[in-house]
């Protein structure tokens, strides 16, 4: 027998239950009833006291009373709950119990990533951040960077031509134009932005791409000048003191103009594919500001030099991380793009 005081408040905490009405006490009355430590517990300690042939019967009252126990606070727990949903307006469909949705917190493009790299190494050394329209005039695109019209130099950018008689930029130069015409000299910055080609899509060219432009133009300003700032942002890049080479390259609106290469990081300059068993990785195209396009936007070439630059930001990302086809960096897959960054 279930002795007479347990009963009595076995029968309290029944009414407790039914009279609950804050999640908080409930929970205790459950700890207190069929919690590990509660009065079931004890009520089953006592089957040891009873004859053997008591305590079947004992044990079986004790657990259908612990059943019952279970089903009111669970009923309570059901009434407490939609009592909640009414209060907050949710009950109409809104399961506030469905787990959140976690989902992934986004990664920038490696693309945006590198971008932002570069801007601040060079924001670090002094530069200005600079930008010009992604739609440009002829004048800007070429003419003011010495390349006249039926120049054939003009042959090596395919150009979107617009309607208009505009064009989409075919690359970042003609920020440097822009940039001397609001800042005058002496001037250092930097201008990313996105270029257009019309040419055929193939695993290292894209007909919309990312540059960095860089120019820098003062007093004194020489081809040492130029290499150690890019050697410097170049090891920063890759995280490694980088060996750089420069070869003549032409570029209407520099001279000397030049390709600067990166010894291959892959193979060290012991000839790889990646490299195309050269040992070096051309990267960026640059030189002195032409003297023509200095006297053009009204500098003094006499008095004033300086650099320029202008970053091809893809085939740096693939550098960076080995990646074969530009066209995996465009292709929006989610699952590929986002083992290069989490979000930063
Ligand atoms: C130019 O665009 C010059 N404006 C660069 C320059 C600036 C030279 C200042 C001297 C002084 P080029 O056409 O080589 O140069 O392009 C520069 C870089 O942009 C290339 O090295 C390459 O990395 C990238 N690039 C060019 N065309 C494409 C393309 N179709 N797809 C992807 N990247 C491209």
């Amino acid at each position: 027998m279930i002795k007479a005081a347990l009963t009595e408040q076995l029968e309290k905490l029944k009414a407790e239950i039914t009279n609950c009405n804050k999640e908080n006490d409930l929970q205790m009355l459950h700890s207190k009833t069929i919690g590990r430590n509660g009065i079931f517990r004890e009520l089953m300690d006592g089957i040891k006291e009873l004859q053997a042939e008591d305590r079947k019967s004992y044990g079986q009252k004790v657990n259908s009373l612990k059943t019952e126990f279970q089903q009111l606070i669970e009923k309570q727990q059901k009434a407490l709950f939609e009592k909640g949903l009414q209060k907050t307006g949710a009950a109409d469909g809104l399961d506030l119990l469905v787990p959140a949705l976690t989902g992934s917190g986004g990664s920038t493009h490696p693309i945006t990533a590198i971008e932002k790299e570069i801007v601040e190494i060079f924001t670090g050394l002094g530069f200005s951040v600079a930008s010009g329209p992604e739609m440009e005039t002829d004048f800007y695109n070429f003419q003011a960077l010495n390349i006249p019209e039926e120049h054939p130099a003009r042959d090596m950018q395919d150009t979107y031509w617009l309607d208009n008689k505009m064009l989409l930029r075919t690359h970042t130069s003609p920020c440097q134009i822009r940039a001397l015409a609001q800042y005058g000299v002496p001037v250092r910055v930097i201008a990313p932005g996105r270029c257009f080609r019309n040419e055929e899509v193939d695993a290292s060219h894209e007909n919309t791409f990312h540059q960095v432009e860089g120019l820098m133009v003062d007093k004194n300003i020489s081809i040492a000048n130029l290499v150690y700032v890019l050697k410097l942002m170049l090891g920063k890049i890759f995280n490694k003191d980088v060996t750089v080479r420069l070869r003549p390259g032409f570029f209407p609106f520099v001279e000397p103009g030049f390709e600067l290469d990166i010894k291959c990081l892959i193979c060290n300059g012991a000839r790889c594919r990646t490299c195309s068993h050269t040992g070096w990785i051309e990267l960026v195209p640059c030189g002195m500001v032409h003297r023509n396009v200095l006297s053009m936007s009204g500098v003094d070439p006499d008095q004033y030099t300086g650099f320029a630059f202008g970053l091809g930001l893809s085939r740096l990302v693939m550098m960076r991380y080995n990646i074969a086809d530009v066209r995996m960096l465009n292709r929006g897959d989610l699952r590929e793009l986002s083992q290069f960054y989490s979000y930063t």
